[in-house]
């Protein structure tokens, strides 16, 4: 086993594989990172002659890729090559929850994990270091080992965990400016060794005492932890904000008074119309499943109540619509502002306003959505997913706007579903002019100013208030 990295390869150029490699390409110039992807299109986009096109927005990583890419940061779809130039192969391929099968709905798929550690032992022709980088179950480094030992050439493998932490749309400050770095790996002399040669790699840029170094077991389960508590959090400020509804509180004011408390903290107390993305719901989904399947019972439904609450806010936002709107609003116009789970990302998985224009659109109102970043395509490809009604029924109730004027036109109500910034800059009595009266605004993220809207003649709603 080399002990100093010169070549890395990524399996996964998507919202973690890319932004982290390029951050490492560019903090590391003399390592080669190498990115590559199944998918060609994609490949081509993060060869975009004007890095603008990357198939990924996050604020700063155009400039990043453009100031490495073609220097030590490369894209390609030549994964064979990738793997037996590198030293370090980094797995950052997604892990869908399953969707078929035992399992299905709660455990990770890790058949694109498998075939990763497949092609890896295949091409293998000398000692490499394999870093799982996505997030897995606890004790999915076992199977990689496997595999890789089984169907190898004879060569070494040394498997560590170095789960991501970064979030999306603040991924490039997080890459740059960590809490921590955790990497898990063997006890033996090998695993150390290997943990040490990532150790160097990362403290090109990162203070020492940040980078946790933990058996492999303990950082898997790390991972899935930290997601848990950030979730449990907002499930918990969240399941207060009905009660706030309810009393007269007000739960910017409540989150606000706790956490001044130092042992609760600021952070994630934001009450939403739910949590979305790609991790957290997978992710506590795995936690239960792991749980269960060890027969902890009480453990699985513990964890899984977070889940429950976060389903329970996205139905009451959409349920809240209609009641609102005298109990029917069939044929009315219902514009999104936001479709993404939260700003400066163009990431749309799992987040609210996909479940919640669902419910509408059972209830048959006429979606119009307006997001900076999500295209059309995006939108109708998650409905579709929820499988709910035909391709061609969700096309013909979701009509998507380029300009957010023209999305509220004639609209009896405008829900926010993502946190954007421009929202907030909106010619608001422009938009009510041109709306249905009453005019309605349900804000699913606290974004709006309440008396501004209400001085306007807006009927104003917010969580938690
Ligand atoms: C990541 C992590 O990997 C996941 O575990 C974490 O919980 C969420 O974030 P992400 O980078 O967001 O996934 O996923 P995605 O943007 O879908 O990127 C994965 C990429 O891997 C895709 O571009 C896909 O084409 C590629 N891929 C997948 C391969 O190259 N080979 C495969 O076998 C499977
Ligand atoms: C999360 C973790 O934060 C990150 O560390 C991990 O590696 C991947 O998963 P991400 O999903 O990109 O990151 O976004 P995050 O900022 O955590 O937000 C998740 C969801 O919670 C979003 O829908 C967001 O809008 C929502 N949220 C967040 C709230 O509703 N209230 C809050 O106070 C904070």
């Amino acid at each position: 086993m080399k002990s100093k990295i010169t070549k890395i390869c990524c399996i996964g150029a998507g919202y973690v594989g890319g932004p982290t490699m390029a951050v490492i390409a560019q903090k590391c110039p003399d390592i080669q990172v190498t990115v590559v992807d199944l998918n060609t299109e994609r490949i081509a986009a993060w060869n975009s002659e004007n890095t603008d096109d990357i198939p990924i927005y996050e604020p700063g990583l155009s400039t990043i890729v453009a100031e490495a890419r073609g220097r030590n940061l490369f894209f390609s779809t030549d994964v064979e090559l990738a793997i037996d130039e590198a030293d370090v192969i980094f797995i950052s391929v997604n892990t869908p929850t399953k969707t078929y099968g035992k399992g299905k709905g709660m455990a990770a798929d890790l058949k694109y994990i498998e075939l990763c550690a497949r092609e890896i032992a295949k091409v293998a022709k000398d000692n490499k270091i394999v870093v799982e980088k996505s997030t897995l179950p606890v004790r999915t480094a076992e199977a990689i080992k496997s595999i890789l030992n089984n169907t190898g050439n004879g060569v070494q493998f040394q498997i560590l965990s170095n789960p991501e932490f970064l979030a999306e749309g603040t991924a490039v400050t997080d890459l740059l400016h960590p809490d921590r770095i955790l990497i898990g790996g063997d006890p033996t002399p090998e695993g150390q060794t290997a943990i040490q040669a990532l150790v160097e790699v990362y403290a090109n840029w990162v203070a020492v005492e940040k980078i946790v170094t933990t058996n492999i077991w303990s950082s898997e389960l790390s991972k899935l932890t930290a997601n848990a508590f950030l979730a449990q959090r907002i499930s918990s400020i969240n399941a207060i904000s009905e009660l706030c509804e309810k009393t007269g509180a007000n739960v910017n004011e409540v989150a606000r008074a706790i956490g001044m408390d130092s042992r609760i903290g600021s952070k994630f107390l934001k009450a939403s119309v739910g949590f979305g993305g790609s991790c957290f719901q997978k992710d506590i989904l795995n936690l239960v499943y792991i749980a269960k399947s060890y027969g902890m019972n009480e453990i699985a439904d513990y964890w899984d109540q977070v889940i429950i609450m976060n389903n329970h806010q996205k139905k009451r936002f959409a349920d809240n619509i209609v009641q609102t709107l005298y109990n029917t609003v069939a044929d009315k116009k219902i514009t999104f502002l936001g479709w993404a789970f939260k700003k400066d990302t163009n990431d749309t998985r799992e987040s609210a306003a996909i479940y919640i224009a669902n419910d509408l659109i059972n209830e048959q109102a006429k979606i119009a959505v307006y997001d900076p970043k999500v295209p059309r395509k995006k939108m109708l490809a998650d409905l579709d997913y929820l499988e709910t009604r035909s391709y061609k029924a969700n096309a013909k109730n979701l009509d998507t706007f380029e300009n957010p004027y023209e999305a509220c036109e004639n609209a009896h109500a405008v829900a926010i579903l993502t946190e954007w910034d421009e929202f907030i800059t909106y010619n608001w009595q422009k938009i009510y002019d041109a709306m249905q009266k009453p005019a309605f605004v349900f804000d699913g993220r606290n974004l709006l100013n309440k008396s501004e809207l209400e001085a306007i003649g807006f009927i104003y709603q917010a969580i938690g208030s």
